[in-house]
This record gives C-alpha cells, sequence and structure tokens, in this order.
C-alpha cells in the first residue's frame, strides 16, 4: 500500500508537487519496497529451512510464528537481497554518470554522482561479497543436496581431507560426472570446512536418489558462478576507481580522460539484475525437488487443476 501509494507521486509529480513531497515520496516508495524485500525473504526463507512446525496426523501445522519467520536462513537472506538490489543501484547510477562523462555532457555533475555511487561501493562491494559467504556457508549446513548441484560435487570428498573446488566444469547429468573440469585443489574444503576442521566432508549429489535431489546441475552451477564473477567485478572495479579517486583522476576536470574505466562502469551497469536473476536461480532451482525442503515436494505443492479450469474459477 505504502509502496503504490507513493510511487505515483515520485514517477508523476515531478515539477507538479513541491521537491520536499517528491522527496519524500521517494523515500517512502524505498521503505515500502525494502519492507517487501524483508516479508519475502522471510516466506522464502521458511521455504528453504521450515522451521516452527509440526506434522499432526498427516497435517502440516505452524505451531510456532515467531521461530517460523526467525527462521535459520532468514536474517542471512535479507541482508544479501538488500545488499543486492543497492549494490545494483550504484552500479547502474555509475553507469549512467559514467556514460554522460564519456559524452562529455555535464561532466562537473556527474562527476559527482559516480564519486556518489563509489563511495557507498566501498562498503557495499566487499560487504556483499563477505554475505555471500555466509549464504554459502548456510546452504552447506542446512541444504546438502543444493550445494553440491552448486558446486557439480558429485563425489563426496574423502573424510579428512579437504574438498577440491571446480573453477569451471561441463556437468554431465547423464553420466554423473563432469565432463570436463578446472579443479583449485582443496579450495572448497578452505571455504567451507575450515571452521569445522574438515570433519564433514562436502557431500557429493550421487549419495542421494535421483528423486531427492535438484536437477538441472549445469544451470545451477553457472548460474552461481555467473553471480560471484559480478560479484568480484564490482569489487574489482570499486577498488580501481577508487585508486584513481585518490589520484585525483575523477575531478571534473580530469574525470573525461578515463575512458577506459568510464567504459567499465557502462558495462556494470545491468550487471546487478544477471546477478540477481543468477541468485534467484541458485536458490529456489537448487532447493528442488522441494517446495518446502525436507518437508514438502514440489510435486505434490503444485495444484491438480488444470490451468484452463484454474482461470475459469478466478472469473467465475
Ligand atoms: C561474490 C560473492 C557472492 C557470493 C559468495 C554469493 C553467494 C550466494 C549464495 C550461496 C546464494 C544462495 C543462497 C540460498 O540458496 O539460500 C545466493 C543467493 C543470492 N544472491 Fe548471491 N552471492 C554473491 C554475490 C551476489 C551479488 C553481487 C548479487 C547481486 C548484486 C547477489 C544476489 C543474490 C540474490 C538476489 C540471491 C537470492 C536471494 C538471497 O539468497 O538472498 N549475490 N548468493
Amino acid at each position: 500500500m505504502l509502496e503504490a501509494a507513493f510511487l505515483g507521486i515520485m514517477l508523476f509529480g515531478w515539477e507538479r508537487v513541491n521537491p520536499t513531497i517528491h522527496y519524500l515520496s521517494t523515500i517512502l516508495v524505498a521503505v515500502g519496497a525494502n519492507l517487501s524485500t524483508v516479508w519475502i525473504l522471510t516466506a522464502n526463507s521458511w521455504m528453504q529451512t521450515p522451521a516452527g512446525r509440526e506434522l499432526v496426523n498427516g497435517k502440516f501445522i505452524v505451531h510456532d510464528y515467531f521461530q517460523a519467520i526467525l527462521n535459520p536462513f532468514m536474517l542471512n537472506s535479507v541482508l544479501h537481497m538488500f545488499f543486492a538490489t543497492l549494490e545494483t543501484s550504484l552500479f547502474v547510477i555509475g553507469g549512467i554518470s559514467a556514460w554522460y562523462i564519456l559524452k562529455q555532457r555535464h561532466p562537473a555533475f556527474f562527476s559527482q554522482s559516480l564519486k556518489i555511487a563509489l563511495a557507498v561501493a566501498i562498503a557495499v562491494a566487499p560487504l556483499q561479497i563477505y554475505i555471500g559467504h555466509l549464504s554459502g556457508e548456510q546452504v552447506y549446513h542446512y541444504q546438502p543436496t543444493k550445494l553440491a548441484a552448486m558446486e557439480a560435487q558429485w563425489e563426496s570428498s574423502p573424510a579428512e581431507k579437504p574438498a577440491d573446488w571446480s573453477l569451471v566444469a561441463i556437468p554431465n547429468e547423464k553420466a554423473q560426472k563432469n565432463d570436463w573440469e578446472i579443479t583449485v585443489p582443496n579450495a572448497l574444503g578452505y571455504i567451507l570446512e575450515f571452521k569445522k576442521n574438515f570433519s564433514e566432508p562436502v557431500r557429493g549429489l550421487k549419495e542421494w536418489k535421483s528423486e531427492d535431489r535438484p536437477h538441472l546441475v549445469g544451470l545451477i552451477y553457472y548460474a552461481f558462478r555467473t553471480m560471484i564473477a559480478i560479484g568480484f567485478f564490482f569489487a574489482g572495479l570499486m577498488l580501481l576507481s577508487t585508486l584513481q579517486w585518490l589520484r585525483g583522476k575523477l575531478s571534473a576536470k580530469n574525470v573525461t580522460q578515463q575512458r577506459w574505466l568510464m567504459r567499465a562502469w557502462i558495462l556494470a551497469a545491468p550487471l546487478g539484475y544477471i546477478a540477481v536473476e543468477s541468485g534467484w536461480i541458485v536458490r529456489c532451482v537448487g532447493r528442488q525437488p522441494w517446495t518446502l525442503y525436507g518437508q514438502i515436494r514440489t510435486v505434490d505443492a503444485a495444484s491438480r487443476l488444470p490451468a484452463s479450469k484454474r482461470h475459469f474459477l478466478v472469473w467465475d
């Protein structure tokens, strides 16, 4: 309601309402959107780690709403999504600014907006990588089948030895192996198992029956790598730009000379959206075959009514 009510003023109110009202409306749209983020991610996190529920006579019942809301995935997932939208917006603002700078249109104004986006990105880009890493740890802990698909790991790693990390691979679902891959020895173990002293090896997909683990392994694996690559690209671009800023190269006078840097910012503008979509593919395709992880299968949760009937009922 909040978002919908003030969106109209934000979009159509420019030069129609006074600037303070326009500014306040924009802030209220942002507050509304972020409240939605919290609830959408809370509901989705419950689907990943369904807490506060029990099965009574074959009925699935939530008995503790606080436990359900504060489920193990909730906090980290809300933060990762919040920073994802923030980071996407920062690089869109930076990319638009860079485009104007390259075209030599209002460089003084756009060097300022680029620097504002960059100043926030200095905090956000590394934080998002760190929170992403925590997301990976929670998947490892609570959703081993998803982790195995994210890493295209078919065989379990031997006990007491850190797991190798597959950098790139061509997963072959039929043969249940990777046709080709480049691996970094022990790296996955150091990323995930370090705190556990390598006592819990990373489990491979073959440990589960085919109907109990996700398919489309290639999609999940490459969506995960795409998201990570974009996260590191953002951080690298932020570092390089900060360096140039410290050397005075982003001033209104000098910034138009930074042609390659500006091109990199333009390239970065759509990447946040791709990272967000990739993240959701990892999260929800990786959760399959479950609607509620480990509890209710997607095939059982899907409506048995044919689509035509459903359409009919809605309009009846
Ligand atoms: C570079 C480091 C990154 C790592 C290690 C990382 C890790 C992860 C992991 C493990 C998940 C799956 C969580 C789950 O299934 O519960 C995930 C989901 C997601 N990621 Fe990332 N990510 C990174 C960067 C990014 C970036 C740069 C963005 C967007 C700008 C992004 C957006 C998302 C979104 C929207 C989701 C789904 C919602 C959520 O889990 O909050 N990620 N990420």
